[in-house]
């Protein structure tokens, strides 16, 4: 499956939603997951992502690992959103800045 990890939060570009063929993103305050049980492992949304936050659970960043279970357990709790949106209004500052996980709003 695919993994949305740490550069989405508070950017959240929803650039990766519009190509999504089975709508498995799901939506919290600052950040998108992606649903495991959904997704059909298409690779679509990966160069979407203006901020290169996407990919696959078996290659993922060091440090990122934790994302897999929290994509999980938030796609459980959070919305679908089927539709690209406005991304945060200061995404671009938040953009690359690393260790933002402690601003996840759930
Ligand atoms: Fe959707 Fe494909 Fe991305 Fe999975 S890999 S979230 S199915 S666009
Ligand atoms: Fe997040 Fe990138 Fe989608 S910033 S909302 S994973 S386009």
């Amino acid at each position: 499956t695919f993994v949305v990890t740490e550069n989405c939060i508070r950017c959240k570009y929803t650039d990766c939603v519009e190509v999504c063929p089975v709508d498995c993103f799901h939506e919290g305050e600052n950040f998108l997951v992606i649903d495991p049980q959904v997704c059909i492992d298409c690779a679509l949304c990966v160069p979407e992502c203006p901020a290169s936050a996407i990919y696959a659970d078996n290659e993922l960043p060091e440090g990122q690992e934790m994302f897999v279970a929290l994509n999980a357990e938030l796609a459980r709790v959070w919305p679908v959103l089927a539709e690209t949106s406005e991304p945060l209004p200061d995404a671009e500052v938040w953009e690359g800045k690393g260790d933002k996980l402690q601003y996840l709003q759930r």
